[in-house]
């Protein structure tokens, strides 16, 4: 089969290439899925460029975490699935899973079915994003009646982050430039703050939740009141936390997206009922993935960059 690899540490064009390796067989607990997109995310690009572990997560010169495809085959042990079922996944997270690939073996626990109104591509590019929008809401207890607030809504995080806020009863106000700010509203926020304005930042009134996707920024003050929960899934220096703290936060949690076969079910079921969409920046063929790396690295992404890798499916 061909599958994506990293030569080395060094630039998407000069490290990656298509190969032809085994086709993997699937173990106990596991199915082998015949892919038809994956997903890319900023660690793809971050592990490719240093070419070593980041703390839990898995350097692998065989890449990808995200898939959808058809399961081709069921391992021992696996009730739930059968051939043809066409699932997608967060695969292994943080643990190598080279879904990058024309076939990927892929833990039965970590699958969902393809929710009807979402292309395979848009199945592919969304498991690793959308779960961490869901754990970071759970982890902020998002419920009805509260305000949050997304800082950085246009990004592969962001724009599920918004949608899955608002399927459970939020009000939502979100960072974005002012090219993206329709957008931002068509996936449910309320109010559309341009990140660059400091004047319209600093009248974000008080939320009960923030969740930051964009690397060292800060919640505005005026927006944390006494007991607001404020999620990371980046980085916040020891002294953005303790200033977080002063204004009245609750401790700053950041998190680590895990795979989840049942919280992405749950997520299917909303996707279902219209409630959450994956909004696609670009689709690039396998042979490709140089490119569609290169794309991820700008930081511009609207939503999320998808690898096709077999369009029959
Ligand atoms: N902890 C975890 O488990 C976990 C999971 C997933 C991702 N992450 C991390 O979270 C970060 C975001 O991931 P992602 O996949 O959402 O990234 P992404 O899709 O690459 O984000 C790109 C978007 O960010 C927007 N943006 C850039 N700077 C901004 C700012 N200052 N304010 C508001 N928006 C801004 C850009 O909009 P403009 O073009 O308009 O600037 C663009 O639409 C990355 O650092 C990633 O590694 C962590």
């Amino acid at each position: 089969m061909r599958s994506a690899k990293y030569s080395g540490p060094g630039s998407a064009a000069d490290v990656i290439s298509i190969v032809e390796t085994d086709t993997p067989t699937p173990g106990p607990g596991e199915v082998l899925l015949r892919v038809g997109a994956a997903g890319l995310n900023p660690v793809d690009v971050k592990i490719r460029a240093a070419a070593h572990d980041f703390g839990v997560i898995r350097y692998t010169d065989r890449p990808g975490w995200d898939v959808a495809g058809v399961v081709a085959e069921v391992g021992a042990d696996v009730a739930d699935w059968e051939r043809g079922d066409r699932v997608h996944a967060l695969a292994a997270f943080p643990d190598a899973a080279h879904t990058l690939a024309e076939y990927a073996v892929v833990s039965a626990a970590d699958l969902a079915p393809i929710p009807s109104t979402w292309s395979t591509a848009q199945a592919g590019a969304a498991p690793l994003a959308v779960l961490t929008a869901w754990q970071a809401l759970d982890a902020a207890g998002v419920s009805d009646g509260q305000r949050v607030l997304v800082l950085g809504g246009a990004g592969g995080v962001g724009h599920l982050a918004i949608q899955l806020a608002v399927a459970r009863g939020a009000e939502v106000v979100t960072t974005g430039s002012p090219a993206k700010h329709e957008l931002l509203r068509s996936w449910g926020a309320t109010e559309v703050v341009d990140y660059r304005d400091g004047k319209a930042l600093a009248a974000i009134a008080p939320v009960d939740a923030v969740i930051v996707t964009v690397d060292g920024t800060l919640p505005p003050r005026g927006a944390v009141q006494q007991g607001t929960s404020v999620i990371t899934i980046t980085g916040l220096t020891a002294a953005q936390s303790a200033q977080l703290s002063d204004w009245g936060a609750t401790p700053v949690q950041r998190i680590l997206v895990h795979a989840d076969g049942a919280e992405l079910t749950e997520i299917a079921t909303l996707a279902e009922a219209g409630k959450v969409t994956v909004h696609l920046d670009s689709s690039f063929p396998l042979d490709q993935l140089a490119a569609a790396e290169e794309r991820v690295e700008t930081g511009r992404a609207t939503g999320k960059v998808a690898v096709v890798v077999d369009r029959a499916i």
